[in-house]
């Protein structure tokens, strides 16, 4: 088994054109393998969202090359890559991006509509992963009833309910009070111990002990890059997610 999940190659992002010109990433280089907890660091405005965007098909470079699982990005049709967000990767934001007007659970199986699982079975996977939140008590809470704690828990059940290998995190805990921003690193942690692959932007250096790896950011580039766990011993993909996905189905 191939274990590089991600790997850009010399990949740009420009806007504009001439006088306007300028780079949100530039000559970018990066191979992620299947495990890795990645923290990036970097002053506003060096390119992180970008990168996170464009790792997550949500935005697509002005050149050079993205392989996700050996796949060339550009070469996914816009239906597949739809599929591919829905299933294979999983979304935080740091304002939680929650449907205000939709109930926490309704919220969480959202990214199911996109895996024609039924409507019964989606709300019933919902459940299992509020549950796993200690959210199960509030499934039919709006997002305004609870705390931002509690919404970001929201989110990341939303994240995982497909069961996606990679999840990204744009700066998760920031609007987070420290005891919040703790339970969700914790949860974070027991993610990537299940052997899935995080990408997650930070601007608290404490946060980075999580971490496998930190990449310091500077104006589109990799300033450093810092492997703090050897490849060979990043968590595997382990059992329980065959067998969880199996129990809520
Ligand atoms: N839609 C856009 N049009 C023009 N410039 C943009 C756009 N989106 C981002 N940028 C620019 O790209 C650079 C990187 O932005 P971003 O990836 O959001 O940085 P970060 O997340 O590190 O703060 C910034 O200079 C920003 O102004
Ligand atoms: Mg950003």
């Amino acid at each position: 088994m191939n274990d590089t999940v991600i790997e850009l190659k010399g990949l740009t992002k420009r806007y504009g054109y001439g006088d306007t010109e300028s780079f949100a990433l530039k000559d970018f280089d990066l191979t992620v393998k299947r495990g890795e907890f990645i923290m990036i660091m970097g002053p506003s405005g060096c390119g992180k969202t970008t990168l996170l965007n464009i790792i997550g098909l949500l935005d697509r470079a002005t050149s050079g090359e993205y392989k996700l699982n050996g796949e060339n990005a550009a070469n996914i049709s816009a239906a597949r890559q739809a599929r591919l967000r829905a299933k294979k990767i999983g979304f935080i934001f740091q304002n939680f991006n929650l449907i205000e007007d939709l109930p926490i659970i309704e919220n969480v199986a959202l990214p199911l509509v996109y895996t024609q699982t039924p409507r019964v079975a989606r709300l019933k996977q919902a459940s299992s992963a509020l549950s796993r939140f200690h959210l199960q008590e509030r499934e039919y809470y709006l997002p305004s009833q609870l705390s931002g704690g509690q919404q970001q828990r929201v989110a990341i059940a939303r994240a995982i309910v497909s069961d996606p290998e990679i999840i990204l995190a744009d700066e998760p805990t920031g609007n987070l009070d420290s005891r919040s921003s703790h339970i969700v690193m914790e949860e974070l942690k027991a993610i990537h111990e299940e052997g899935n692959t995080i990408i997650m932007v930070t601007h608290n250096p404490a946060l980075t002990t999580y971490a496998t790896r930190v990449i310091n950011m500077l104006d589109g580039q990799i300033d450093t890059d810092i492997k703090t766990v050897a490849d060979h011993k990043l968590p595997k993909p382990v059992e329980t997610r065959k067998k969880r996905k199996g129990r809520s189905r």
